[in-house]
């Protein structure tokens, strides 16, 4: 059975953190369900680390909806959420339209919206039309050109702001909550006040739950991990050394080997061959 909004949010009134992490495609979605993730996300992180951008911002719905089904036709047991990408839902009826491909295309669950105040009309209209909905605050890396990607809401004033928006998705019906690159005891503060489940990222252990990106999780790419990632494997540097060695057996003739290969019979081959 597939996990529910109910199921993240009962995890939080129960105390037991949420673990969430994002994949892209068939192998790592069925990879991150039998590790037992709960909560998957597609996000459009996949802009860097899939498609070689160097932000989020030229991520298309199409890229989105592909990468979403391609995670969406193999898994059955989490929660899979996916994010609307960059002016994707500028307007209500941009986020209806998007949403729809999202959820019918896509085939996730719940979509993740970026920003407080300002989308608070496009949360409303989304949760009346039955679609689960995340938001996220602090470092939005789609407004990364007007807010830097650094921590945000160190300072009282928007630390103010920031929790008065969580607040206010929580009103609008958001089911979750991502924190991104904010300060440990703020993201704290703002889990305790909002009941709806806190997942961060750079925003210390007090949340909720935690979200990672898996290749920073994984260590796919050996040089570049962010300094809120924990790098549990160095996968990056283990699929090198089997290509290596694979170039290597093709170099010296010893792969394929004859358990890779067929025989075929000697009278048929001379017959071809005559
Ligand atoms: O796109 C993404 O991977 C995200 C997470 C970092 C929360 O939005
Ligand atoms: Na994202």
């Amino acid at each position: 059975m597939r996990r529910t909004i109910a199921d993240v949010q009962k995890m939080k009134r129960m105390g037991e953190r949420i673990s969430m992490l994002t994949v892209y495609d068939c192998a790592s979605a069925l990879i991150a369900e039998r590790a037992g993730v709960p909560m998957l996300l597609v996000g459009d992180s996949l802009g860097m680390v899939m498609l070689g951008y160097d932000t989020t911002l030229p991520v298309t719905l199409d890229d989105m909806v592909r990468h979403a089904a391609a995670v969406t036709r193999v898994s059955r047991e989490a929660l899979v959420v996916g994010d609307l990408p960059f002016m994707t839902y500028a307007t209500t009826q941009d986020a209806v339209i998007s949403a729809r491909r999202m959820m019918q295309e896509g085939g996730v669950q719940a979509l993740k919206l970026e920003g407080g105040a300002a989308v608070l009309p496009q949360f409303r209209r989304l949760v009346e039309l039955g679609i689960p909905v995340m938001g996220h605050l602090g470092l939005t890396p789609q407004s990364q050109h007007q807010i830097g990607l650094r921590v945000q809401a160190k300072r009282a004033a928007e630390a103010r702001r920031l929790l008065e928006d969580a607040l206010a998705l929580e009103t609008a019906g958001a089911f979750a909550l991502v924190l991104e690159l904010v300060p440990a005891p703020l993201a704290e503060a703002v889990s305790k006040h909002v009941s709806i489940p806190v997942i961060g990222i750079g925003a210390g252990a007090g949340c909720d739950g935690q979200v990672q990106v898996w290749h920073d999780l994984l260590g796919l790419f050996e040089e570049k991990t962010p300094r809120h990632a924990r790098r549990y494997a160095s996968i990056g540097t283990a699929m090198e050394n089997a290509v290596r060695a694979y170039v290597a057996d093709v170099r010296a003739g010893s792969f394929p080997s004859a358990a890779q290969s067929t025989v075929m019979d000697e009278a048929e081959l001379a017959a071809a061959l005559d």
